[in-house]
């Protein structure tokens, strides 16, 4: 049968309907709006247009949060509003259809896990790369949720004592180092300096503020500042994944999320650094490390899985 899955990201929200086999049947996706409520009317609608006529196993909704154990309240969203938001209920309320609530990077990772990058292994570390950064953490077969829910928040593992404020309360985190915004930070240093950053200042100056967009522009055109931004952003993340690795020794690393659209030249640096700060350095079986294979559509296809994996759960026992 099939499910939905609704990705709610930063900047929009994107919905699916998906077969079992991970396959997208139909899309939709809108620009996300400024508030919780408006987001609330946005989801009910795609929700209603994606399962008219059909028979849904249950819809999964993913969004960059702290999720609680029960998949139905965000605790906590660093670059959202959401405070202890009773999401699950607020959208059943208003849909006749089984719903949980998914942290999106565990969405993104599970579909990774299933159908992409991490189809032939079983124990595999996933880090998204957008305005924040997101984790996944896959063991043994498993989607790993912690005690309460909320665990492989790896953006907020601090890398920086006293570093940079963190939209989560706390300073130092991936996030502030290995996220898109930190590349936009990156870059704008950069360009302050001169030199290797001119023509990033050159830009800037154009343009007003650099984008995420005039960034990977310069990236493809082979910009000396640009290109030396997402090597910091790598070298970063790569320190990240050093002491993950010491965590949770997986096979493989997948780099997701709209700044992972760099491909090698994120991934190359990022492999420098793990190997350069891996504890046991030289004596530890190197994993693997790949870009995501599902690109945009990880967050949609996951939720719509996990949704279909808590409508069994709930099955009653024969
Ligand atoms: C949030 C995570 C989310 C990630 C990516 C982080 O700031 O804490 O819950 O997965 O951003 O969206
Ligand atoms: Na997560
Ligand atoms: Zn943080």
């Amino acid at each position: 049968m099939h499910a939905i899955g609704i990705d709610i990201g930063g900047t929009k929200i994107a919905g699916a309907l998906v077969d079992e086999d991970g396959e997208i049947v139909s899309e939709t996706r809108v620009p996300t709006p400024t508030t919780t409520e408006l987001i609330e009317d946005a989801v009910v609608s795609m929700v209603s247009v994606l399962a008219a006529g059909r028979n849904i196993d249950g819809v999964g909704v993913a969004a960059a949060g702290f999720i609680d154990a029960a998949q139905s309240t965000v605790y906590y969203a660093p670059n959202i509003s959401w405070r202890n938001e009773p999401f699950q209920a607020r959208l059943s309320a208003r849909l006749d259809l089984p719903i949980v609530i998914d942290n999106d990077a565990n969405a993104a990772g599970w579909a990774e896990f299933r159908y992409g990058a991490g189809r032939l292994f079983s124990d595999m570390v996933m880090l998204t790369i957008g305005t924040g950064v997101g984790g996944a953490i896959v063991t043994d077969d498993r989607l790993f949720r912690g005690g309460f829910g909320a665990g492989a928040e790896l953006g907020h593992m601090r890398l920086i004592p006293d570093g940079h404020p963190c939209g989560c309360g706390q300073h130092g985190c991936l996030e502030q180092y290995g996220s898109g915004r930190a590349l936009l930070r990156f870059a704008n240093e950069l360009a302050d300096a001169g030199g290797i950053g001119q023509i990033l200042a050159d830009r800037r100056a154009e343009v007003g503020t650099l984008t995420g967009h005039d960034i990977s522009e310069l990236i493809v055109a082979g910009d000396g500042g640009a290109v030396a931004a997402l090597r910091q952003l790598g070298s970063w993340l790569g320190q990240g994944c050093a002491s993950l690795g010491a965590v949770l020794d997986p096979q493989l690393f997948v780099i997701g999320g709209g700044v992972a659209q760099a491909g090698d030249l994120l991934l190359e640096p990022i492999r420098a650094s793990y190997l350069e700060h891996l504890p046991a350095r030289g004596y530890h079986p190197e994993p693997e490390f790949r870009i995501a294979e599902l690109v945009n559509n990880a967050g949609v296809v996951g939720a719509a899985d996990l949704a279909r994996v808590a409508a069994r759960r709930t099955l009653p026992v024969e």
